[in-house]
């Protein structure tokens, strides 16, 4: 990637991705937020992206002109939500637990 600014914007706080390496992406012709999300993996790590996916849509948003609307979010992968190790370990629904 580019050269890093001094004081870099993180967008996705698991992942170390900054503002800069998403708009490089953009430049490089990945506007699809599933390719940037491949490539950079915004939104791949332990919090699944609950903050960083919105930011990364909106930067697409403003990069390519295009309304927020008409992007389509990259593919959730489950789980949403935080499983119970004992879950995990013999099943179950962590929503009833
Ligand atoms: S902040 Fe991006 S996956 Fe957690």
């Amino acid at each position: 990637m580019a050269e890093r600014k001094k004081h870099p914007v993180i967008i996705c706080r698991c992942n170390d991705v900054t503002e800069e390496d998403i708009v490089n992406a953009i430049k490089m012709g990945f506007t699809d937020p599933e390719e940037i999300k491949r490539l950079l993996r915004v939104g791949m790590g332990p919090c699944q992206g609950r903050t960083c996916i919105p930011l990364m849509l909106r930067i697409v948003a403003r990069e390519t002109g295009k309304p927020i609307s008409e992007l389509k979010p990259p593919t959730a992968r489950p789980p949403l939500i935080p499983v119970p190790v004992k879950v995990a370990k013999v099943g179950g629904n962590p929503l009833s637990e």
